[in-house]
């Protein structure tokens, strides 16, 4: 593990702040968006069933084969994410990207001389419908490709109907190793939870110095679950000891019991390896009850929502995620600058592995130099060096994202970047 050095200290919490106070642009305000609220739910177009890869279907999955050669005039790119429900800022941030990305490809010249467009699918936060709304992409629209989704429990719900249908998907920030490995077809522009979870659990054994520490994870969710069991290897090979091992369920709103559990334990830290919602809902609770402690998370903290929610309370939250809007990278200095003027305000971590998420793809398809999904797959699996605005990309043999990654924490009701860290 390295340590990238220190670099300056500014908070760019008031900026995300005003996202949610002010509004920014709507996300699908672009010509090239074609939104659907209503995912149709198809029975699917392929009567044998024969899925040539393997790869599991879950048993609430809509069935389908392998999809119709693509026919469209256009590029079209399938986007499914969560624009409503628990989490809709992740689905919002992340298709800004995409639109930011897609924009600038066809002010360019578009890719294979044709001009993208993004139909996106809203899954409302929830696994089943994340499954209906890529049955939907490929079976009724036919989409070239699938970019999404943010949530672990949600990309795989959705990539084994992409792999039987032999459709790439890319997820901008599923960090489940899980997701992956649902086949070859599964690709991600983001690191994995084994590495996120040594990081983490190096910022409370190494940056804060703590000694024993609680843990509080929603068991529903898949990310959550696989986070809290790499954290807690980890901070236990760092010499620390785990005190308590709390669980709770995603919806759950008083986490009062099993804070007080903690509380009794007396910990150093507390790891809420979670999403927005419930870390601020806990942080709340937390220091009503007088726990001051420094809570430790990891990506799915950011959310403009979390201070909004959270107040006073989450300062003193520490977590991992994508991208730092103060990195010194030209690259993301231009993308930053951009973004800013496109929707006047500054993008997080999401934003930026939505926008390279859908430059990957891009990439991919020109060098496949064809519309041929198999081909594009396999440019996709060669991608090395790439220069994305998250840091450079190359997709390993698991056909993970191998980059650096950011720490930063709330300090004052503010986000303020901290460091970088690589493995
Ligand atoms: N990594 C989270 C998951 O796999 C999703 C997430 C990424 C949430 C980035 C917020 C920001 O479920």
């Amino acid at each position: 593990m390295r340590e990238m050095g220190l670099w300056w200290r500014t908070g760019f919490g008031c900026s995300l702040l005003a996202m949610s106070v002010a509004g920014c642009k709507a996300p699908d305000a672009t010509s090239n968006s074609v939104s659907s609220g209503t995912a149709a739910t198809s029975t699917g177009n392929a009567s044998s069933g024969n899925d040539a890869t393997g790869a599991a279907q879950t048993t609430s999955a809509p069935k389908i084969g392998a999809a119709r050669p693509y026919e469209g005039k256009d590029i079209l790119l399938g986007e499914y994410g969560s624009m409503t429900g628990t989490t809709a800022t992740y689905g919002k941030s992340t298709h800004n990207g995409v639109m930011m990305a897609v924009d600038e490809a066809n002010a360019a010249g578009g890719v294979l001389g044709k001009k993208i467009r993004v139909q996106l699918e809203d899954d409302g936060s929830k696994p089943e419908q994340a499954a209906t709304a890529v049955t939907k992409l490929i079976n009724s629209d036919n989409v070239l490709t699938v970019i999404g989704e943010v949530a672990s429990s949600r990309s795989l719900a959705a990539a084994p109907i992409c792999q039987a249908a032999g459709v790439p998907m890319m997820s901008p920030a599923s960090t489940n190793p899980k997701v992956t490995q649902v086949g070859d077809y599964i690709f991600r522009a983001c690191y994995i939870d084994p590495v996120q979870g040594r990081i983490i659990a190096h910022l409370g054994s190494q940056d804060l110095k703590a000694k024993n520490a609680a843990i509080l994870r929603d068991i529903k969710n898949a990310y959550s679950v696989g986070l809290a069991d790499e954290i807690s290897k980890e901070f236990t090979k760092n010499g620390g000891q785990i005190v308590a091992d709390q669980s709770f369920q995603e919806g759950d709103k008083d986490f009062r019991a099993q804070l007080t559990t903690i509380k009794s334990k007396n910990p150093q830290v507390v790891f809420v390896p979670a999403y927005y919602n419930e870390v601020a809902l806990i942080a709340r609770q937390m220091r009503s009850l007088g726990m001051q402690q420094p809570i430790l998370g990891g990506d799915g903290v950011e959310s403009p929502k979390l201070i909004e929610i959270g107040g006073p309370a989450v300062n003193n939250t520490m977590f991992t995620t994508h991208f730092s809007s103060e990195s010194t990278d030209p690259l993301a200095r231009k993308f930053v600058q951009g973004y800013k003027q496109r929707y006047g305000v500054i993008p997080d971590g999401l934003t930026a592995v939505g926008y390279d998420a859908a430059r990957l793809t891009i990439d991919a398809i020109k060098r496949a130099g064809s519309t041929d999904r198999a081909k594009i797959r396999q440019a996709m699996a060669t991608t090395k060096n790439f220069p994305g605005v998250s840091g450079k990309i190359t997709l390993n043999a698991d056909r993970n994202a191998v980059k650096p990654m950011a720490v930063m924490k709330v300090e004052n009701g503010k986000y303020v970047f901290v460091k970088t860290m690589n493995e």
